[in-house]
């Protein structure tokens, strides 16, 4: 039996809802990570520093007695942001990075940013101040094909932005092709990217061979296995800019199991059990905690956790839950199609 003792880990990306899904969801988390970066894409989003405290003391309310989980908390950019109510939030400690949505995106990103430029003094307030900017990096224009929408982002927004405001510190969040990995590893220090478990394990057949599977569907999407190849790469490596962040996002089953499915991949259960499977085949468990808990803090300029976490492997594999209940209804696990042979000792 193998055993893996690591500083335990922070997810830099997490949706973690509102009201009855926050109370269902948020305990998983909080179970493993001991921080979390916390999404901004609620209805209504959460725009200003008094959003973002109110949906802390939720967040906060919803983990179970006792916890120490750490939400961290980011703004909503949209085209009237204030850049003295950004600044005054990061100088309270409460927000710790800004995320850009091209509007239109993704899920519940109405309220984003149509054109840059509007929000250049914003953004160049954060650049004075350390302030990072998360983005989701897919272009919207519908004549882009959904598959190259990441790299037509990188020459339309990223490029221009690094080169006007070149001291913003810029998380590419949920790289998903070789084309992001290649950007942010010719960048210097101010750019880092979150990577998923599960870019790291599907590539676009699990969505679409045999059957179309709508709890594979996230967005950015999945690519083709090259760029799933690479994304490997940069996660095994160690590499400082490349860091955890889940995108667990959940939807209830019926909306995405229907004619127009929602985006998102629900996977903060078996995030790490996932993670070492992959660290393992690839020969690089002693990379998992680099990529895990030592980059993203690094990257956010908070000291890595004191704690520690211990995952063992198990001969036989585990048996893992395959839905969490909200009320009546359910919200499916991310399933990695291997057996799960690690776990995360209590
Ligand atoms: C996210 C969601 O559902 O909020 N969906 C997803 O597919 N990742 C939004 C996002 O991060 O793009
Ligand atoms: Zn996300």
């Amino acid at each position: 039996m193998k055993t893996l003792t690591i500083r335990q880990p922070d997810d830099w990306h997490l949706h973690l809802r509102d009201g009855a899904v926050l109370k269902a969801v948020a305990p998983h988390s909080a179970v493993h990570f001991a921080r979390a970066i916390i999404m901004p894409n609620l209805v209504p989003p959460v725009v200003t520093t008094t959003d973002a405290a109110a949906y802390r003391e939720r967040i906060l309310a919803a983990l179970p007695e006792g916890s120490s989980f750490t939400p961290l908390m980011t703004l909503y950019l949209t085209e009237t942001t204030q850049a003295e109510d950004v600044e005054a939030g990061f100088r309270d400690g409460l927000i710790k990075a800004v995320k850009l949505y091209p509007a239109g995106a993704t899920t519940n990103s109405q309220s984003g940013v149509r054109n840059i430029e509007t929000a250049y003094p914003v953004l160049e307030r954060m650049a004075a101040i350390g302030l990072p900017l998360c983005v989701h990096g897919e272009v919207t224009d519908p004549t882009v094909d959904i598959f190259d929408r990441e790299a037509a982002f990188i020459e339309r927004v990223l490029e221009p932005l690094r080169r006007r405001i070149p001291e913003l510190r810029i998380v590419m969040e949920h790289i998903t092709t070789k084309d992001g990995v290649d950007f942010v590893r010719a960048q210097g220090q101010n750019m880092g990217a979150t990577i998923t478990p599960h870019h790291l394990i599907i590539n676009r057949n699990a969505i679409l061979a045999g059957g179309i599977r709508p709890h594979y569907y996230c967005l950015p999407v999945a690519k083709r296995e090259a760029h799933r190849l690479a994304l490997r790469a940069a996660a095994i490596s160690g590499h400082g800019p490349f860091f955890l962040g889940t995108d667990s996002a959940p939807h209830l089953d019926p909306l995405k199991e229907c004619a127009c499915g929602c985006a998102g991949i629900f996977n903060a259960p078996n995030t790490l059990a996932c993670l070492a499977h992959v660290f393992e085949e690839e020969g690089a468990l002693d990379q998992l905690e680099a990529f895990t808990s030592l980059n993203g803090p690094a990257f956010y300029r908070l000291p890595p956790n004191e704690k520690r976490i211990t995952l063992r492997r198990q001969d036989v594999p585990v048996e893992m839950e395959r839905k969490v209940s909200v009320g009546e209804e359910t919200l499916t696990i991310f399933d990695p199609m291997f057996p799960i042979h690690w776990k995360v000792e209590d």
